[in-house]
């Protein structure tokens, strides 16, 4: 799909032949240790239960960031002369703001190019940011980050890739190393990553941010069961699953599961596929890996980038990283 609205182009990378969450689901509910990929939590109803998520009282990584975005935005922009912002998972691109607003205030805003699997999200954001920005121009990809970068429009001038959230935690390790290898790629020399993680820290105030007092983390969680219901025919009771989150200290990740309360079977009808659940088997629906310095630059020296500056918050509680191209490469 191509959707032209005044300042705002749309390509989607998610058409018809996209089959991603069918075998998502073939592969992963049939494995011995069942599990679905986090990126289909982020329907309409997903991205709203996630901004929820963003402002509750526990989940500290979304106010860490802005904070730190605004002790730096002027800064970096200063440092990079970004023309383009490519938002990768942009979702509502609120803490993006702070970087656009001091591109704007340095007279190299350009473009801004979001990119997420939630299109509703993405053209909402796109309207609204060409209200705010007389003269942007937005190019919105609809697409799934690890497979679609090639999506990317070319660069026109010099480019910051930015990756917030602390999303890149949700890919398993050797993912992540091969997510950034396919970032590099498209890295040229004047362009810079800039790159939000969660930072490892006190179990407790962890474990807290994934399973906050007014229970909108687990319906976050089970909301992926009614995605599965929707979109696959399933049919999955959801109050029959509890939500799990811990933090697995070997591992330095956040994990959250679905708990069946009684054992039981399922039926996802479009995949013809039955699936039985022993009492209390679990289902892996998200890691959220926690990073420390050193783990950041062996990660990203695997992947032939650099470390240019790393900038925290007063309590080390999340970082932000500016990034480039190993010059050797
Ligand atoms: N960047 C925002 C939102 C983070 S939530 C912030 O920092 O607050 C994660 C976002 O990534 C969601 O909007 C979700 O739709 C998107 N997302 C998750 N997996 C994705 C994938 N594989 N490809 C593209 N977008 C993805
Ligand atoms: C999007 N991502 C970085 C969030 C996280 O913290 O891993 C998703 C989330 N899951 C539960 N709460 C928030």
């Amino acid at each position: 799909m191509n959707t032209a609205l005044g300042d705002i182009e749309i390509v989607s990378r998610l058409g018809a032949d996209e089959r991603t969450l069918a075998f998502d689901v073939l592969d992963g509910l049939t494995r011995p240790f069942k599990e679905i990929p986090p990126k289909h939590f982020y329907d309409t109803e997903g991205s709203r239960l996630f901004e929820q998520i963003m402002s509750l009282p526990e989940y500290y990584p979304t106010r860490t960031e802005r904070a730190i975005l605004e002790a730096n935005a002027a800064a970096l922009i200063e440092e990079t002369h970004a023309a383009e912002l490519v938002e990768l998972g942009s979702g509502v691109p609120t803490k993006t703001l702070l970087l656009l607003d001091a591109m704007r205030d340095a007279e190299t805003l350009d473009r801004y190019v979001p990119f997420d699997v939630s299109e509703v999200v993405l053209l909402e954001s796109a309207k609204l940011l060409v209200e705010r920005y007389p003269g942007i121009r937005v190019f919105g990809v609809v697409g799934d980050f690890e497979r679609h970068l090639d999506a990317l429009p070319e660069a026109e001038g010099p480019r910051v890739i930015v990756f917030l959230g602390g999303t890149i935690g949700n890919f398993l390790p050797g993912t992540r190393r091969r997510f950034l290898q396919s970032l590099a790629a498209e890295l040229r020399p004047e362009d810079r990553i800039l790159l939000g993680t969660d930072l490892v820290k006190d179990p407790a105030v962890l474990e807290a941010a994934y399973n906050d007092a007014a229970g909108v983390t687990a319906a976050f969680n089970r909301n992926i069961l009614a995605v599965l219901n929707r979109e696959l025919d399933a049919d999955f009771d959801l109050d029959a699953f509890e939500h799990v989150a811990f933090y697995d200290r070997e591992q330095e990740w956040i994990e959250m599961r679905l708990r069946a309360v009684r054992p039981m079977d399922v039926h996802v009808r479009k995949l013809g596929l039955d699936v039985h659940f022993a009492n209390r088997e679990e289902l892996r629906t998200e890691i959220s890996a926690k990073f420390t310095r050193e783990r950041l630059e062996a990660d990203l020296h695997a992947a032939g980038l650099v470390l240019d500056r790393f900038m925290t918050d007063e309590d080390e509680l999340f970082a932000l990283s500016l990034i480039g191209a190993a010059p050797t490469r």
